[in-house]
């Protein structure tokens, strides 16, 4: 049988399982139907508040560029350079609300057969802000919203109550998941900070509280690096910086060690993978280790702002991974790693015979590191 690409997650008929996250790519409307022509299965907004935000006075995101030559880092563009991460300290949509709800009206209307997720951010310190989040559920679910993403995850927030501050804390995330649940008739999905010690316990809080699914990673904490030249750092404004979020190649590692946790732990539950996604190999990565979908934001943002050619790289690889392996549906291979994941001490060890009780040469002898 021809292999399709057709995923059902959270209830939800996805053409395909590739979406673009909540950042830049899907700040506005015509970027979200050009990311539709492109053939994105899905799009999360970019997070919509009650009120509009005022961002820094100067770049919100740069890419850091490795040189492999010298393995210098630096976020000025060099020929020849690979992308290494990206790095951010944009905060939410600067659009408010009222300026969405239209919006989101048009795009199902433009693409009623395309899952058009809106992200959502309140506080949750008050009785109030709590409602502020059941007044945001419903009204994009109202103009259409086929789903809502909690986001629980931005890194730079120093409101206590808002963001990753939120989601460093199981009860909170409970709290506000169960407010939101009160209120939605579409699928609720909670996107969790990684900067945590044991995101389980999070995603249990969130679970608790009747999320449908859990997306992670956001970007990481992360601070620019300084040009030793200068002695500024790359990213600044006025001289100063503050932590931002890492994302792009360089998390992709971090954000699959986090997936393979979540995904242990609820093998029955949903989860969207988000990190370091460029082609359908390192997206094949989050499927094996159980996720039903995939969002890239990164590898999207340097593709002409929406990724038209990321997207056709991801079907396509898909596609012809598939037919190779005579698979038809992703639930074929979906979760086929996951449980080679153990604790380290089930990792075999040398037998007897050829361990030398760590007696026989001193550390690393030379020679004995390859790459
Ligand atoms: C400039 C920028 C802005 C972002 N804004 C948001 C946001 O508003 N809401 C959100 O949930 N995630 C936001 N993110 C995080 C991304 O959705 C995604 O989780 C992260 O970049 C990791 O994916 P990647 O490695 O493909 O970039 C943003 C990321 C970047 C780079």
């Amino acid at each position: 049988m021809a292999p399709t690409l057709a995923v059902t997650f959270t209830g939800l008929r996805f053409e395909n399982p590739f979406l673009l996250s909540s950042a830049p790519p899907t700040e506005s409307e015509s970027n979200i139907l050009r990311a539709f022509e492109a053939g994105w299965g899905g799009v999360v907004t970019k997070t919509i508040g009650l009120h509009p935000v005022v961002n820094v006075a100067g770049p919100k995101t740069k890419f850091l560029r490795a040189n492999p030559e010298t393995g210098q880092l630096s976020m000025q563009k060099r020929p020849g350079s690979a992308l290494h991460s990206s790095w951010n300290w944009e905060l939410i949509s600067d659009k408010a609300i009222d300026w969405w709800l239209p919006r989101i009206a048009r795009i199902k209307q433009a693409y009623p057969a395309r899952i058009l997720v809106a992200s959502i951010m309140a506080g949750s310190g008050s009785d109030e802000e709590l409602r502020h989040w059941q007044t945001l559920a419903k009204a994009c679910q109202d103009e259409g919203a086929d789903a809502l993403e909690l986001n629980l995850s931005c890194p730079h927030m120093d409101r206590k109550d808002m963001g990753s501050n939120i989601g460093k804390d199981q009860e909170q995330i409970s709290i506000v998941t169960h407010v939101v649940k009160e209120v939605a008739r579409v699928p609720v999905w909670a996107k969790l900070t990684p900067s945590t010690t044991d995101i389980v316990v999070e995603a249990r809080g969130a679970f608790l509280g009747g999320a449908d699914a859990i997306v992670s990673s956001n970007t990481f904490p992360s601070i620019p690096l300084i040009d030793p030249d200068t002695l500024e750092f790359e990213m600044n404004v006025d001289g100063l910086v503050s932590s931002g979020g890492l994302g792009g190649p360089a998390i992709l590692p971090l954000s699959l060690a986090k997936m393979a946790q979540l995904t242990n732990a609820f093998p029955d539950k949903a989860f969207s993978g988000i990190g370091g996604v460029t082609d359908f190999s390192h997206a094949l990565n989050y499927f094996l280790l159980g996720c039903g979908t995939v969002q890239v934001c990164t590898a999207a943002m340097l593709d002409h702002a929406i990724g038209p050619h990321v997207i056709a790289s991801l079907t396509g690889g898909m596609v012809a991974f598939m037919e190779k392996r005579g698979w038809s549906t992703v639930d074929d291979f979906r979760g086929l790693r996951r449980d080679r994941i153990v604790t380290h001490s089930q990792i075999r060890r040398p037998d007897a015979k050829a361990y030398h009780g760590g007696y026989e040469g001193e550390g690393y002898a030379a020679g004995e590191i390859r790459n």
